[in-house]
C-alpha cells in the first residue's frame, strides 16, 4: 500500500458524502450533465486571498493565470487581486476581458511579434526577457507610435531552495542574466519606454518558508543593486512567488504568515533607492489548487493477478498532474477519496486507473480506499491548478471534462 496526500483543510473533516461549496458531489455531477468534471470552490480561493492579504498587507498580489485560466474563475478572482500575469496572447486576451491593461504583465521567453503588438496596443506591461526581445519591442512601439510599458525580467543569480521547479541560479531561457540586466534597463529607459521595474522569478512549489524568506531577501538586494547600477529606481519589483501547496503524504503546508512577517522586516530596512518602489508577489497554484476537485465515475472494478483496478471515466487526459506526469520525478499519490464514503475505513488496496490505453493513466497507485462500486464517484483533490488546461485533452479523443466555477 502507498500513502496518499492529505485532503485540503476544507474537505478533510468530512465524514459522509462529499460536499463541495455546499452541494453534494453527486449533485454537481448531475448539474454538469456528465462525468468527469472539475468543481472549483471559489470560497476556498477567496479564503486564500484573504489569508495572503492579512499576512502581507503592503504587498500587491498578482494571479498567474497559467495555473487556471477558466474565464468564470478569472471573473471572480480579478476584483480580488491587484494584477494578472499572463504568458501568451491567448492568456492576455482572457486577462484583458476582466482587468485593466495597466494591471496585466506578460512574461515568457518566446514572445512573437504579434504578441508584442497585442501587449503594446493594449497597454499591458511586457516583462522583457532578452536584449533581442527589447529591440523588437522598441521597433514595434515605433511602428505603432505607442510607448511600450516595459519591465526587465532578470534571471537571478539566486535559486529558490527546495522548490519543485527552480528557475534561477543557473543558465536559463527565462529573463536576462543579472550581470547584463542594468545595461538593459538603461537601454529601455533611453528608448523612452514606460519603465515599470523588475520581474524576478526564482522558482515554484516551495513549502519551506525559510527558503522563500531567504530568496525574497536576496531578490530585494538584487533589485537594489540593479537599480544602483542602472541609476533608475524601479516603480515595481515583482518578487516572484513560488508558494507551494501540499500535494503528497508528508508535505507540510507553507507558513505564509512567517513569510509575510519576514518580508515586512526586509522591506522596512530596504535600501533607499527602493524607498518609493511597490512590491508584488505572483501566485498561481497557492491561490487555486486546493479549491478544485476532479470528479470521475467508476466504470469497472476488476482483478488482475491479485491486484484490484478501479477503472474510472477520467484520467491523465484531464488531470495529468495527478498521474505524476507533470513535472514530478517520482510518482506519488494525490489526495483521493470515494465521494460517497468520505472518512470511512479503508477496505482494500486498489489502483485507480483512467480509460486511456497507456499504463501512465493511473490516478491512484496501490491506495487504501473504502469499498468501491461501479457508478461511484471518485474525487481527486488539489485539482484547481494545472488540471484541465495543463493536460493533453485531445489525447485519445475522449470528451473534455466539464468545469464548474461556484459562486461566492
Ligand atoms: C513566471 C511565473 N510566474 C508564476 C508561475 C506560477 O507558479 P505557481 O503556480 O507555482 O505559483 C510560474 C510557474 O511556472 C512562472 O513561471
Amino acid at each position: 500500500m502507498k500513502p496518499i496526500g492529505a485532503l485540503p483543510p476544507e474537505f478533510a473533516a468530512q465524514t459522509d458524502a462529499l460536499v463541495i461549496a455546499g452541494r453534494a458531489a453527486d449533485d454537481w455531477a448531475m448539474h454538469a450533465g456528465d462525468t468527469p468534471l472539475f468543481v472549483y470552490d471559489m470560497a476556498v480561493v477567496a479564503a486564500r486571498i484573504s489569508r495572503f492579504r492579512a499576512a502581507m498587507p503592503a504587498i500587491d498580489l498578482h494571479y498567474a493565470i497559467k495555473a487556471n485560466p477558466h474565464a468564470d474563475l478569472l471573473t471572480t478572482i480579478a476584483p480580488l487581486v491587484d494584477g494578472l500575469d499572463v504568458a501568451s496572447s491567448g492568456e492576455l486576451a482572457k486577462a484583458l476581458a476582466v482587468k485593466p491593461a495597466a494591471s496585466i504583465s506578460f512574461a515568457g521567453p518566446g514572445k512573437r511579434d504579434d504578441e508584442l503588438v497585442a501587449a503594446i496596443s493594449a497597454g499591458a506591461t511586457l516583462n522583457v526577457e532578452s536584449e533581442g526581445e527589447a529591440a523588437r519591442t522598441f521597433a514595434i512601439g515605433d511602428r505603432l507610435s505607442l510607448t511600450p510599458r516595459m519591465a526587465v525580467r532578470v534571471n537571478p543569480d539566486i535559486e529558490l531552495r527546495g522548490s519543485g521547479m527552480r528557475m534561477g541560479g543557473r543558465a536559463s531561457p527565462f529573463g536576462v542574466d543579472a550581470v547584463r540586466a542594468a545595461a538593459l534597463v538603461k537601454a529601455v529607459v533611453a528608448a523612452g519606454a514606460d519603465w515599470r521595474g523588475f520581474h524576478i522569478y526564482a522558482g515554484s512549489q516551495a513549502l519551506d518558508a525559510g527558503a522563500i524568506v531567504e530568496t525574497q531577501a536576496a531578490t530585494i538586494a538584487l533589485a537594489a543593486r540593479l537599480a544602483d547600477e542602472s541609476g533608475v529606481a524601479p516603480p515595481l519589483v515583482n518578487l516572484g512567488g513560488g508558494f507551494g501547496v501540499p500535494y503528497f503524504a508528508g508535505d507540510v503546508a507553507l507558513d505564509v504568515e512567517r513569510v509575510g512577517g519576514a518580508l515586512a522586516e526586509a522591506l522596512a530596512s530596504r535600501p533607499a533607492i527602493l524607498a518609493e518602489t511597490r512590491f508584488a508577489i505572483e501566485l498561481g497554484r497557492w491561490l487555486v489548487a486546493e479549491a478544485g476537485v476532479y470528479l470521475t465515475r467508476v466504470i469497472d472494478v476488476k482483478e488482475s493477478q491479485g491486484e484490484t483496478f478501479v477503472v474510472v471515466d477520467g484520467g491523465l487526459n484531464h488531470q495529468l498532474a495527478a498521474s505524476g506526469n507533470f513535472g514530478t520525478v517520482v510518482r506519488r499519490n494525490y489526495p483521493i477519496a470515494v465521494a460517497a464514503r468520505m472518512g470511512q475505513e479503508a477496505a482494500d488496496t486498489v489502483s485507480v486507473v483512467g480509460p486511456l490505453c497507456t499504463p501512465l493513466d493511473r490516478l491512484g497507485d496501490k491506495i487504501a480506499l473504502p469499498p468501491v462500486e461501479v457508478g461511484d464517484l471518485i474525487a481527486i483533490f488539489m485539482a484547481g491548478a494545472y488540471g484541465a488546461s495543463a493536460s493533453p485533452t485531445a489525447f485519445l479523443g475522449h470528451p473534455p471534462a466539464a468545469e464548474i466555477v461556484t459562486a461566492i
